[in-house]
């Protein structure tokens, strides 16, 4: 197990800032990822577990602890369509995987970065899919006892990208392997399509009337190529906000002020609102400071293109949630980790 010190978090993170971890390991089996949680416990250090850092940003202040570059891997895919994979797996292998053995259930979270660790702690979602749907059970150790435990995905408590890996039990878990229940589409077998207009509408430009789960992907990964930036060129998070939550109530006055403001219905008293919408409407798309700023193809995502750091990063992200609060007295929370 080779042990780093003072190693520079941006090159490990995808929106390439952070400052040195005081160590930095990689462990590329499931016994040097324990191995590295007990290196870590002796030291009476805090550990954090990154996967391709995609969803993770740490402060120019880097980190005083132990950070474990989770690169384990391992697939099992079984004729009844239960997927084992081991959490340092890259997420997009995966989904392409099982869309070649003809198994639906994850197509829809095409192109996604980052590894299966990340997912559940997100519960990544796209284009109508989330990762709560398919998930079956996490195995993880457990850092308090020291064993390893089964979580059912009722346990892991998901709801719009939240988790109990995120919240509650934020350093309680670390996931050794995800196990999906997906399902086997036989030829010719109606597929049931994710009820996504823009996905929906790509594929009839595509010209595809009945597609199979080959051609939801592939739908997808255009989409998400032509909105988004790829963070191995352009370093970003992907969506830096998430997306409001505000009652009817809330979304019928401002409907009286913003006549075409979108939004989707979230629950029977709930909406959604876009934060791409928020930003571009509060006229925020051609902010920014240092290179750091929002995708001009997408507001939601904020780039950085010009080797800025977090203290550029954190000017920025303040003055969009302070600008739309100001203009639509709406709060935004930050989507991915920030580590302080
Ligand atoms: N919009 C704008 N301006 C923008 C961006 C979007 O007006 O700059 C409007 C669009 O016109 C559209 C609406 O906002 O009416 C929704 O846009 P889109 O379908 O692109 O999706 P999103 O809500 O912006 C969410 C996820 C994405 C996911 C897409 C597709 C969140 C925070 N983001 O984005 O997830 O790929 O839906 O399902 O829920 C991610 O988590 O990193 C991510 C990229």
């Amino acid at each position: 197990m080779d042990v780093l010190e003072n190693e520079l978090l941006k090159y490990h993170t995808t929106m390439k800032v952070g400052g040195p971890a005081k160590y930095f390991i990689t462990a590329n089996t499931i016994h040097e990822l324990i191995e590295a949680y007990k290196f870590a416990k002796q030291k009476n250090l805090p550990l954090e577990v990154i996967g391709d850092g995609s969803n993770i940003i740490f402060t120019d202040n880097g980190f005083d602890g132990v950070v474990v570059k989770n690169n384990t891997k391992g697939f099992k895919l079984n004729s009844n369509g239960i997927l084992k994979v081991n959490s340092g797996e890259k997420w997009d292998e995966v989904v392409k995987k099982s869309v070649q053995a003809n198994f639906s259930g994850l197509e829809a979270l095409s192109w996604i970065p980052g590894t299966v660790g990340g997912a559940p702690v997100n519960n990544i979602g796209a284009y109508g899919q989330e990762c709560k749907d398919t998930l079956l059970e996490i195995e993880a150790l457990d850092t308090t006892s020291g064993n390893i435990v089964t979580l059912s995905n009722k346990q892991c408590n998901f709801s719009y990208r939240d988790s109990i890996f995120k919240s509650l039990n934020r350093h309680k878990y670390i996931i050794l392997s995800v196990t999906f229940a997906l399902n086997k589409v036989s030829s010719g077998q109606q597929y049931n399509m994710p009820n996504y207009k823009s996905l929906q509408q790509k594929l009839i430009d595509l010209k595809i009337n009945n597609p199979t789960i080959k051609d939801v992907r592939n739908a997808v990964i255009k989409l998400r190529k032509s909105k988004l930036p790829d963070p191995t060129k352009i370093p970003n998070t992907g969506s830096f906000f998430k997306n409001p939550i505000v009652s009817n109530i809330k979304y019928s006055l401002l409907l009286k002020k913003y006549a075409d403001m979108p939004a989707y219905s979230y629950s029977s008293t709930e909406k959604k609102l876009y934060s791409g919408w928020l930003l571009e409407t509060a006229g925020l798309k051609q902010y920014s400071c240092n290179g750091i700023g929002p995708y001009q193809k997408q507001a939601l995502v904020i780039t950085n293109t010009k080797d800025g750091n977090y203290k550029d990063l954190e000017i920025v992200f303040k003055h969009i949630q302070k600008t739309v609060y100001d203009v639509f007295e709406i709060k935004l929370e930050i989507e991915p980790e920030i580590i302080k």
